[in-house]
């Protein structure tokens, strides 16, 4: 066999250095993949904006304030969904569906989408966001690593424009949330303040591993574990607690895990983290779609708009079956 400088080996030589080696390049690799120093913050960049961002983001001022009628009727719980500019079909799914404008048990339920700025790229929403008037936006890229200050608009709307509101979800496009059951229990539960739920995460460490879309480095986290948070996909909130969220939030440094970041305001609080129900009602994930399965949880994710439409009709058409 020859090699690339024309000099001969063995066969079996060649298997033999090949097995030698490929444990040397996983180990390698597992190191490469855990290896957490400033190499790799140079290297992958990922943490930049931890490093540049200004608390002023959180005091912008907002380019669409849709007008909330919270004052002339208030809501009893507020969506505030986050969303970027090409997600208009998953917006229109949502508005039809668990979304809409509607009274639940005589409880109002609103939506508001969250919205940054589509730097460079020419998406226009002017005619959606006149027509449907549900799109809070503020002067920020709109990107993964600042959901974070997307969160915060979100509570800085609440706290300047729907104080009037009792209790606050916020989640993302991709979800589906099933609006009557989450009032159903909030209800039963009647807990108008200090309320914080979703699905706990009360002992998560950070992730090291630099392919992650959640690594973080130890430079922006230097700590083992967390403080308790709920998951990013679907929280629930009394307002009370959204408020002093966005007190604390002004002296509470960037960390560009929404979720995470969350978690260290509450923990600054001291507000814990509650269940809702004594069975998993926020799911992480798609459950199988089946009436009886949905008809029993709060909400599910990675759901497509046709699967939203979908699901919320067979729910409708199935009110009155029993599981
Ligand atoms: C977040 O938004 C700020 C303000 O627009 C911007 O300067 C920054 O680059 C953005 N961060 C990321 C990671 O896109
Ligand atoms: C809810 O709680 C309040 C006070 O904590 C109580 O007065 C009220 O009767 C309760 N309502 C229900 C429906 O349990
Ligand atoms: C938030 O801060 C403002 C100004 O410092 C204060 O007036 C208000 O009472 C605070 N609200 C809460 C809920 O802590």
């Amino acid at each position: 066999m020859r090699l690339l400088l024309g000099w001969k080996m063995p066969r079996k030589k060649v298997i033999f250095v090949a097995l030698l080696f490929f444990p040397c390049v996983c180990m390698f690799g597992f190191f490469i993949m855990n290896y957490d120093s400033d190499l790799c913050y140079y290297c992958f960049q990922k943490t930049e904006n931890y490093f540049s961002i200004k608390t002023d983001y959180k005091r912008n001022l907002f380019i669409k304030v849709p007008e909330s009628k919270c004052k002339q009727n208030p809501p009893f719980l507020v969506l505030l969904v986050t969303t970027t500019h090409n997600q208009k079909e998953a917006r229109m799914a949502i508005r039809k569906t668990w979304g809409k404008d509607q009274l639940i048990q005589g409880k109002r339920v609103a939506t508001f989408f969250l919205l940054g700025t589509n730097a460079g790229k020419p998406v226009s929403l002017s005619e959606e966001i006149n027509t449907y008037k549900d799109i809070i936006q503020k002067d920020f890229v709109d990107t993964y690593y600042n959901l974070t200050i997307k969160t915060l608009t979100g509570l800085d709307w609440i706290v300047h424009h729907c104080p009037q509101t009792r209790y606050i979800m916020k989640t993302d496009t991709d979800m589906f949330v099933n609006t009557l059951y989450l009032i159903e229990l909030l209800m039963r539960k009647n807990q108008t303040s200090n309320l914080f739920t979703g699905i706990l995460k009360p002992n998560d460490p950070p992730i090291r591993n630099i392919f992650s879309k959640w690594y973080i480095s130890k430079r922006e986290y230097d700590r083992d574990k967390y403080p308790p948070f709920c998951s990013g996909t679907g929280y629930v909130l009394s307002v009370d607690v959204a408020q002093r969220i966005y007190n604390i939030s002004f002296s509470i440094p960037f960390f560009k895990l929404e979720d995470v970041y969350i978690g260290m305001c509450l923990d600054k609080l001291k507000v814990p983290l509650q269940e809702l129900h004594s069975l998993p009602i926020f799911f992480a994930y798609k459950p199988s779609f089946s009436v009886c399965t949905y008809r029993n949880l709060v909400t599910s994710h990675e759901v497509q708009p046709q699967e939203i439409i979908m699901y919320w009709e067979a729910l409708q058409i199935a009110q009155e079956e029993n599981c």
